[in-house]
C-alpha cells in the first residue's frame, strides 16, 4: 500500500480535526444490524462535508465482544461480523482519496481469554504461552495473590481452577493482562504493528498507555484513604495507589521502540492517559515515544467553571502541547449532557469543542456529537456494556447510552442505521432535529456550527501549535485564553461577559455563541466574551 501524501509531511495531523468513530453503531451496510467497516466507507463523504481529517474506529479484532471489542481474540484479523480485510483495505483507499487518515486502536495491556495464547497457556501449566500472562501461586490461605483490583470491579485476580493458580486481569476476567517482561509478548506487537502499518494505517490509538508493565514482586497496595461502606466499584478502583501496575518506568520504553517502527511509515502513536503527574508524564514525553495522548480529564468534566479551566490551564501546561483533546468518547457521557442538556449544554459543548481548535495537539470529535446529542436511551434488558449487566447497582447505566446509533435519517427504519429488524444495540429513536438528514439541510444546526470549528482549526492550527512559552497566556478563574502575534483566543467560562483590555482594534473572526445577537465588538482597546463563549479576534491593520 502506498504511503499516501499527506503522510510525507512531517506532524501532518497538526491542522486535523479527527473524529472517532464506533464501528458496530455506525452505519451497517449489508442489513444485519451490525455497523461494518463498508458502512464507515460509505459515510466518508458525510465526514468529508463535515471538514473531518481523520477517523479513529475503535476496535475491530475479532473479540468476543465481552468488553467491546477491546477484548482481542485475534490481533491479525478483522470481526466476521464487522468486515473483512478487503473491505478495511477499500476504506482506507477511499479515505486517503478523500484526504482523510486513518487511525485504529492497538490493545496492548490485555488479550481476550479467547486468544489463542491464552488458551495454550491455561490448557498447560509449563506451556511456552503460560509465561505470556501474569499467573501466580495463591497466598497460604488460598486467596489471591495480592489485593489489586479490576477497573471494571472486584478483584484483578481470577481462580484457574485447573492449575490452582490465580492470572491478573486489570480489566474483565476475560481480559487477561500480557506480561510484558516476557520479549516475546514485545515481537508480537512489533508483528501487529507492522501487519497494519503494512495494510495503509495511518496511527493508532493504544489502549490503556498506563498499563503494560507490572511491578515484578507483585506487592500489595495501599488505599489512600477510608472510603465510605457504600462506596462505588469505581470509586474503590480510584483509591488504590496505582504505583505498581501504572506508568512503572519500563512502559514507556515499549513507546520509543513502537516509535520507531511507526516512524518508518511516518504514522502517528496517541496514548490513551488516564490523568497523571506532571513527573509520570514526562516519561512518556521524551521525544522518542508517543506523539500525543488522549487527555481524559477533559471528556469526564461536568460544568464547573474553575475546574474546566483548570483542566484546561494543567492539560496545556503538562502535556508538552501533545494533546488528543476529546470533550467526549466511548466511555463516557456526551458533553452536551454532562453540561447541562439542551441548548444550554450544546452552547457550553461547542464553547469547549471550539476553544480545543485553539490549542496546540490534535483535537477529535465524537461521533453524534456534530449532531449536538446528549446520552441516548438504552433500555437495562437491551445492554451491551457488561459494566451495566455485571455491576448494575454500582456502575449504573454503563457506556451503551453513548455508543447508540447512528441517525442518518428520519423517518427511515432505525432512522437509516440498518434495514435490519433486529440491530444490535436497540435505543430510543432520536429526535427529527438530531438526525443528520434534518441538520445538514439546516443550516443554524450543530452540524454547521461544529463544522465552523472544524475550518477554524485549518485556519489558525498553525498558530494553535505554536510554542506553548511563546503564547502570552491570560488567565482568571472563569477565563483561559492567548495572545499569539495578532491573535487572540479565548473562552469565557462564566455566566458574565468577560472584558479584556487590550491595545488596538480587533475583529471578531470566530464564535461559539448560538446566539445570533451582535456582541459591541468595536470597542477601542477593548474585546469582549460574552458568557460562555470562546471567541478569537484578529489585529486591524488598518
Ligand atoms: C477503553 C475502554 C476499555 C478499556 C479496556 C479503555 O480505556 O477506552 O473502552 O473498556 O480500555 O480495554
Amino acid at each position: 500500500m502506498d504511503i499516501p501524501a499527506f503522510r510525507k509531511s512531517n506532524i501532518w495531523w497538526e491542522n486535523r480535526f479527527g473524529y472517532e468513530v464506533y464501528p458496530r453503531t455506525f452505519f451497517d451496510s449489508n442489513g444485519d444490524g451490525i455497523g461494518d467497516l463498508s458502512g464507515i466507507k460509505e459515510k466518508l463523504e458525510y465526514l468529508s462535508k463535515l471538514g473531518i481529517g481523520a477517523i479513529w474506529i475503535c476496535p475491530f479484532y475479532k473479540s468476543p465482544l465481552i468488553d467491546c471489542g477491546y477484548d482481542v481474540s485475534d490481533y491479525f484479523d478483522i470481526d466476521p461480523e464487522i468486515g473483512t480485510i478487503k473491505d478495511f483495505e477499500n476504506l482506507i483507499s477511499v479515505a486517503h482519496d478523500l484526504d482523510i487518515a486513518v487511525l485504529m486502536d492497538i490493545v496492548p495491556n490485555h488479550t481476550s481469554d479467547q486468544h489463542e495464547l491464552f488458551q495454550k497457556a491455561l490448557a498447560d501449566m509449563n506451556s511456552p504461552e503460560r509465561d505470556l500472562f501474569i499467573f501466580r501461586d495463591p497466598k497460604p490461605d488460598g486467596s489471591a495473590p495480592n489485593n489489586w483490583l479490576s477497573v471494571f470491579g472486584g478483584s484483578a485476580w481470577t481462580l484457574d481452577e485447573k492449575s490452582g493458580q490465580y492470572y491478573l486481569h486489570l480489566f474483565y476476567p476475560e481480559q487477561p493482562d500480557l506480561n510484558w517482561r516476557n520479549p516475546k509478548v514485545h515481537s508480537m506487537f512489533e508483528n501487529i504493528l507492522r501487519f497494519w502499518l503494512d495494510k495503509g494505517i495511518d496511527g493508532f490509538r493504544i489502549d490503556v498507555t498506563q498499563g503494560l508493565y507490572k511491578h515484578e514482586d507483585l506487592p500489595d497496595t495501599i488505599e489512600i484513604k477510608e472510603l465510605p461502606a457504600d462506596a462505588t466499584e469505581e470509586q474503590k478502583f480510584a483509591n488504590m495507589d496505582d504505583q505498581y501496575y501504572y506508568c512503572l518506568p519500563e512502559t514507556p520504553l515499549v513507546f520509543e521502540n513502537w516509535k520507531r517502527i511507526a516512524s518508518e511509515y511516518n504514522a502517528v502513536l496517541i496514548g490513551e492517559m488516564v490523568e497523571t503527574t506532571p513527573k509520570r508524564l514526562a516519561q512518556y514525553f521524551n521525544g522518542k515515544g508517543l506523539d500525543l495522548v488522549t487527555y481524559l480529564a477533559s471528556s469526564r468534566i461536568f460544568w464547573e467553571p474553575e475546574k474546566i479551566v483548570e483542566v484546561f490551564d494543567h492539560a496545556e501546561h503538562n502535556f508538552f502541547g501533545q494533546i488528543t483533546w476529546m470533550m467526549a468518547n466511548h466511555d463516557f457521557s456526551r458533553t452536551v449532557s454532562r453540561f447541562g442538556g439542551e441548548n444550554i449544554g450544546l452552547q457550553r459543548a461547542l464553547t469547549t469543542t471550539a476553544f480545543t481548535a485553539c490549542l496546540s495537539g490534535f483535537p477529535f470529535l465524537y461521533y453524534g456529537e456534530e449532531l449536538g446529542w446528549e446520552d441516548g436511551l438504552v433500555n437495562t434488558k437491551d445492554a451491551r456494556d457488561p459494566r451495566a449487566i455485571r455491576f448494575p447497582d454500582s456502575i449504573s447505566e454503563g457506556r451503551d447510552p453513548v455508543r447508540t446509533n447512528m441517525a442518518w435519517s428520519f423517518g427511515e427504519l432505525n432512522q437509516g442505521f440498518s434495514a435490519s429488524q433486529n440491530v444490535w444495540l436497540k435505543s430510543e429513536d432520536r429526535k427529527e432535529q438530531d438526525c443528520v438528514n434534518a441538520q445538514i439541510s439546516e443550516d443554524t444546526s450543530p452540524f454547521y456550527k461544529y463544522n465552523e470549528i472544524i475550518a477554524l482549526r485549518k485556519q489558525i492550527g498553525e498558530i494553535a501549535n505554536a510554542p506553548l512559552a511563546e503564547k502570552q497566556w491570560i488567565r482568571t478563574q472563569r477565563f483561559i485564553g492567548y495572545q499569539y502575534n495578532d491573535l487572540i483566543c479565548g473562552m469565557n467560562v462564566d455566566d458574565d461577559v468577560y472584558k479584556l483590555d487590550i491595545e488596538g482594534k480587533y475583529d471578531l473572526i470566530y464564535s461559539s455563541s448560538l446566539s445570533t445577537e451582535k456582541t459591541d465588538i468595536n470597542q477601542e482597546n477593548t474585546i469582549v466574551f460574552p458568557p460562555e463563549t470562546t471567541c478569537v479576534y484578529k489585529l486591524r491593520t488598518n
